[in-house]
């Protein structure tokens, strides 16, 4: 059994990653620059507000100040969409498996690259569940680097190899398997390459759901 938990929060405990889609299709439509839920899946999910805006300007002259607008616009966007977020948009069944894992004495942290973690945290009423928080204030390397997973470890106090991490992005397992954690991937198989174990949804999940081998 595992001795932590450690979950990404964006498209794992809520589907917030859907919100990011959103904000990101908004801006791309305002400059003019043609942009996919495919590409979103492949290029942007999981990954850092920065190198998200890169990916979609790629080939494109901005300063940098306009690339700053941008990325506060985008921002906006995605304020405006979790500001109206409840409870309700927990992931079914999540806070559930969260009590049973606490039952079990099993340690919980997040590891998000986003800064508006702890904001969603709070809208979801999700923040005192967890022993640590790792967001996109913590650590300069983003995912697939394994700082924010190993910075969540340690927050929760346990070595990295009896920690699982869940992930809903490819870079994040990634990231994970970097950090020398075993992966649960949630998700198409298609999308992950080095996961331990890939459920299709993290809804109505147990702690034996999460176990590996
Ligand atoms: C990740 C999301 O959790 O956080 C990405 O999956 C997002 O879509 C990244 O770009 C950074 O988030 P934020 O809120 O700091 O722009
Ligand atoms: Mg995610």
């Amino acid at each position: 059994q595992p001795k932590a938990i450690i979950f990404d929060l964006d498209g794992v405990l809520t589907d917030t990653s859907e919100y990011h889609y959103q904000a990101w299709k908004h801006l791309a439509d305002d400059e003019g620059i043609p942009f996919t839920h495919e590409e979103n899946d492949i290029h942007l999910r999981g990954v850092g507000r920065r190198e998200s805006l890169a990916y979609l300007i790629r080939g494109r002259q901005y300063t940098e100040a306009q690339i700053q607008e941008m990325m506060e616009r985008k921002n906006n966007y995605y304020h405006a969409l979790i500001e109206q977020m409840t409870p309700d948009e927990v992931v079914s069944g999540g806070v559930a498996l969260l009590q049973e894992l606490k039952t079990a004495g099993i340690k919980i942290a997040i590891a998000s690259a986003s800064k508006n973690c702890r904001l969603v945290l709070d809208r979801l009423k999700l923040t005192d569940y967890f022993d640590g928080i790792a967001d996109g204030y913590c650590v300069v390397n983003g995912k697939p680097a394994p700082d924010v997973f190993v910075y969540a470890a340690g927050l929760v106090g346990v070595y990295t190899p009896d920690c699982v991490g869940i992930e809903d992005a490819d870079a994040g397992i990634e990231a994970i398997k970097a950090a020398g954690m075993k992966a649960v991937a949630i998700g198409p198989t298609s999308r992950f390459h080095h996961a331990d174990k890939v459920l299709s949804t993290m809804e109505n999940k147990h702690l034996q759901d999460l176990l590996i081998g």
